[in-house]
């Protein structure tokens, strides 16, 4: 059988996060710079080049794909990839297919989704306030977000909202965010804000350190760390009295690269080998060229070369990385 994708560090390769297309129907301020210039239609993996490389990383190992942008929603089709993508979870190796999306096409298709196989979506949702969440977003309607939720848990689909939290935008949303999801029966996950791409935002003012989050929350609820781990980088704690389990990604107070098993794919077949860095491998012209055995070629040698950690910055000079790209490249 093929071998496992490992990296140069001996860490297992077990998750890829595939962004379907660098396009989003909002703006948020931490993501994208107000005015974005997005990749012409010719420099995309077609749908079928993408299902192709994800039956490659099914058969070397991985184990959950989730899918990104951008916002993966608004690729054309779309569905015809998750439904092909999804027949691996009957017996096929695919333990978990998911997606990270901003809410807001959610309606039209959570029922698409969950008859593909997804179970659990990520929904970014950072006010419940309509002009702050217009204000984040630049733009965004709410209430459009909020039918998409319903839409989903109608569906059948299990909800944890992503949050970035930050200074001056939504800290003192927090408690009441951690109330509504729990209300809701969502969880919740709490982002520290990331270094990526010039947004015209700043970054160090807005940047709020989930240790001073956490000492908030706790004066309100007991927090107890619990082990559960979903595969990705948040740590969960179960809070007194209520169902939700709140989870914390934490790349600058607490990095958790030593466990990294994941890699991303762009929407033009770049692997990115990890989110705080440039490093990556083109595959399309090799795919395109060459076949599925020359990829997987270039994939191994690459891993060898995956950083040991992000370098996420935050000092006197306010937070900095060595990656220049937007977040909306990469999904995250
Ligand atoms: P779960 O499967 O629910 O654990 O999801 P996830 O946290 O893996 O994915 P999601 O797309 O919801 O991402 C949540 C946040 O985690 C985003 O801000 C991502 O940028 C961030 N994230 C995911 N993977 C990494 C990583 O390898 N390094 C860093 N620094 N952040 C990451
Ligand atoms: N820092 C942290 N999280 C971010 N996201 C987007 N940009 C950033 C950033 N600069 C979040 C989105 C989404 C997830 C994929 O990443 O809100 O929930
Ligand atoms: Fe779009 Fe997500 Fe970026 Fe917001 S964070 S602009 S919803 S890709």
């Amino acid at each position: 059988a093929p071998t496992p994708l490992t990296d140069g560090l001996g860490r297992r390769i077990s998750y890829v996060r595939i962004s379907v297309t660098d396009r989003c129907d909002l703006r948020c301020r931490y993501c994208m710079a107000e005015r974005m210039q997005f990749l012409p239609r010719s420099q995309l993996l077609t749908l079928e080049e993408i299902a192709l490389l994800a039956d490659m990383f099914i058969a070397r190992g991985v184990r959950k794909i989730r899918l990104t942008g951008g916002e993966p929603l608004v690729r054309r089709d779309v569905g015809d990839l998750v439904r092909r993508i999804g027949r691996h979870l009957q017996g096929g190796g695919l333990e978990e297919l998911t997606l990270t999306t901003n809410g807001t096409r959610l309606v039209e298709h959570a029922d698409m989704l969950f008859d593909a196989g997804v179970r659990r979506i990520n929904v970014s949702l950072d006010s419940l306030d309509p002009q702050r969440f217009a204000h984040v977003t630049r733009g965004g309607d709410l209430q459009r977000v909020l039918a998409g939720l319903d839409a989903a848990k109608t569906a059948g689909l299990a909800v944890k909202i992503n949050m970035v939290a930050l200074n001056g935008i939504n800290a003192d949303e927090i408690l009441p965010m951690l109330r509504w999801c729990d209300a809701h029966d969502f969880d919740l996950t709490l982002i520290e804000t990331m270094p990526l791409g010039e947004t015209g935002e700043d970054r160090t003012r807005h940047y709020l350190p989930l240790t001073q989050v956490v000492d908030m929350i706790g004066r309100e609820y007991g927090l107890r760390p619990v082990t559960d781990r979903t595969g990705g980088p948040a740590r969960y704690h179960a809070v007194e009295g209520l169902r939700i389990r709140l989870g914390l990604i934490t790349p600058l107070t607490r990095n958790f690269c030593a466990d990294c098993n994941r890699i991303r794919m762009t929407c033009e077949g770049k692997i990115y080998l990890c989110l705080g860095h440039e490093d990556h491998v083109d595959l399309r012209d090799a795919l395109r060229n060459d076949g599925l055995e020359a990829v997987a070629a270039l994939v191994d040698r690459a891993l060898l070369r995956k950083p040991a950690r992000h370098d996420f910055h935050i000092d006197a000079q306010g937070v900095s990385s060595a990656a220049h790209r937007h977040m909306s490249v990469t999904g995250g």
